[in-house]
């Protein structure tokens, strides 16, 4: 069959596929469904959790200098106020003054109207004052009854001139949405009101522990899961015997409580996150021990960390590892962007951020962000708990003793000129060095933060694919297939009997079908025809096929291994099966 290059389907030909094969389902669809949450069905909850096993085993399970942790999800409501989020992770929320009174993030707003049929509408309409006049006093009163042009039509007689003029949809949807006399407002994108300014929104999901319904005893589900790391950081330290440089790894459920959940599984109230915060240490005791730091450079060999490192190249050596994980799980490098947020964009405690942002549909968002963080989430519990989060690191103290007192002088002008340089004060930088020279510190953190319902969003709308093929006879047809990467495949393996009533073939494709199960997830179909069951498999990602059919038995024993992506078969023996398989599936 010829294949014929067919364009990428939108993201609703996805969201069907996957509520029709199981992949993923509106929460609570039965009761009209609950905005924000989502339900992973058979399939989806195998792809998931190919996901996070393949994130454990490389970043966690692989690696001799990162813990696993898996901690509760609600915490004693004082990590909130330690880590910041009570008083600052919040949302700018704006409600709708007009007739929907709806609640929206007032940074979305433009958003939404972008993707807006009101917009739409006006984008038609724009320099035909006529049009639309007689739009605001007929099929507008349904359709934006807030905007105050529909509630005001006599207004448009003192506007008709300019709104001939207009070229640009928003600033047209401004002008008819502001009364009369009135500075400019924003206007609701659901109904054209006017909406609020807006106030800051706390995401943090409140629950009561215990009986009493009183303040005392409230709770947070938790944001994100990396301040249970923190919280955990010297149990996990002096239990595996670790020092920094080591890190600890969780995967994880989170909660927030989005103003507007959208896009699907990518902003939703309740999602799973696979963190790591990275301990090193700061860049002064690198140069205590070591002499110096190494330099960053384009040329920076980044493959194995490096004693000298400082925290540029270990943020540079997360970004590197988090993209060869990626890649690794079928995301090839150019369906994503790094981006390094500037200066102005960085949180006040944060050195570096970069972003892996995927094209999605919807736009370019983020996918998962590593962060170089200094040492402010363990400054700020050990602030806060009035624990200790210092490391004592006794290399550091013997490389301090071998100095000089002028050595010692000379570091500590330094160490206070750069400290000031970053805006802290001298004093912060003595008591700081007064502890190194100690053999003290509290490390800084890099955190790789990624989440693993947008992983499996970007995974599957990379992986979708509707295929133009033409047959010998020149007929045409769609094959849907997801290119999903076999570690990631919900099915590894269909297995097909070719027919139903040869008992021999039947319980011959019957026995390899229980053999391969044991070692990965497989698939037995033995109703329709052949193709069909191929087709079957290729739109829910299996990345190979195995039938039984009767030259395994009449001839040689062999069995036919498909490839999804290629569509090829070729024959293969039982015994080199199993060995093919195994490195074509688990690497
Ligand atoms: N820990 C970073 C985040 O949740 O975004």
């Amino acid at each position: 069959m010829e294949k014929k290059e067919a364009p990428k389907s939108s993201l609703d030909a996805l969201v069907s596929l996957c509520k029709r094969r199981g992949f993923i389902f509106q929460s609570s669809e039965i009761y009209g469904g609950f905005a924000g949450f989502w339900d992973y069905g058979p399939l989806g909850c195998e792809m998931k959790r190919n996901i996070k096993d393949s994130w454990w085993r490389f970043t966690v399970r692989d690696r001799e200098d990162v813990e696993g942790l898996d901690a509760s999800i609600i915490m004693h409501p004082a990590i909130w106020k330690a880590s910041g989020h009570l008083d600052t992770f919040s949302d700018p929320m704006s409600m709708c003054k007009g007739n929907c009174r709806k609640l929206m993030r007032a940074d979305q707003i433009w958003d939404l109207f972008e993707e807006s049929a009101l917009r739409e509408t006006l984008a038609g309409m724009l320099g035909e004052a006529g049009k639309i006049a007689t739009w605001c006093k007929g099929k507008g009163k349904a359709v934006a009854p807030g905007l105050y042009t529909v509630q005001h039509p006599e207004y448009l007689e003192k506007i008709f001139e300019k709104l001939k003029t207009i070229t640009d949809v928003k600033e047209l949807f401004i002008l008819l949405a502001t009364p009369e006399g009135e500075p400019e407002v924003l206007p609701c994108p659901n109904c054209g009101g006017v909406m609020t300014e807006p106030r800051p929104f706390n995401l943090m999901f409140k629950t009561i522990v215990g009986p009493v319904e009183d303040p005392s005893n409230v709770a947070y589900l938790r944001p994100e899961t990396a301040q249970a790391i923190f919280a955990d950081f010297s149990n996990v330290m002096v239990s595996s015997r670790q020092m920094p440089p080591f890190g600890i790894g969780q995967v994880g459920k989170s909660f927030r409580n989005e103003v507007t959940p959208r896009n699907y599984i990518f902003r939703s109230r309740e999602f799973e996150q696979m963190e790591v915060e990275f301990f090193i240490k700061p860049d002064e005791a690198v140069e205590l021990l070591c002499g110096h730091v190494a330099p960053l450079t384009e040329t920076t060999d980044l493959s194995e960390p490096q004693a000298d490192w400082g925290w540029e190249c270990w943020h540079k050596y997360w970004v590197e590892q988090r993209k060869i994980w990626l890649v690794k799980n079928g995301l090839p490098e150019d369906s994503f962007v790094e981006y390094w947020q500037k200066p102005d964009e960085l949180a006040h405690y944060a050195r570096a951020c970069v972003d892996i942002e995927y094209r999605f549909p919807f736009g370019v968002q983020e996918l998962e962000g590593i962060a170089a963080r200094s040492d402010f989430d363990l400054s700020r519990h050990q602030e806060h708990s009035g624990k200790s989060m210092e490391v004592f690191d006794e290399p550091l103290k013997l490389a301090v003793k071998k100095l000089s007192d002028e050595e010692k002088a000379a570091f500590r002008a330094k160490v206070v000129a750069e400290w000031e340089a970053r805006g802290k004060t001298a004093e912060a930088a003595n008591i700081f060095i007064d502890r190194l020279f100690e053999g003290r510190y509290i490390p800084h953190v890099i955190e790789p933060s990624a989440g693993v319902d947008r992983m499996a969003l970007a995974m599957l709308c990379n992986a979708y694919e509707e295929q133009k093929l033409i047959d010998e006879k020149g007929k045409e047809d769609i094959r849907t297939v997801l290119h999903l990467a076999p570690a990631i495949a919900p099915i590894k393996v269909g297995v097909f009997p070719l027919v139903k009533n040869k008992p021999e073939l039947y319980n011959f494709a019957r026995e390899i079908f229980k053999k391969l199960q044991r070692r990965y997830n497989c698939f037995w179909d033995e109703s329709g025809a052949i193709g069909r069951r191929y087709r079957r498999q290729d739109e829910i990602g299996t990345p190979f096929c195995v039938t039984v059919d009767f030259d395994t038995l009449e001839k040689d024993g062999t069995v036919t291994l498909r490839d999804r992506d290629t569509m090829q078969q070729e024959r293969i023996s039982v015994d080199d099966l199993i060995r093919r398989l195994d490195d074509l599936i688990l690497g």
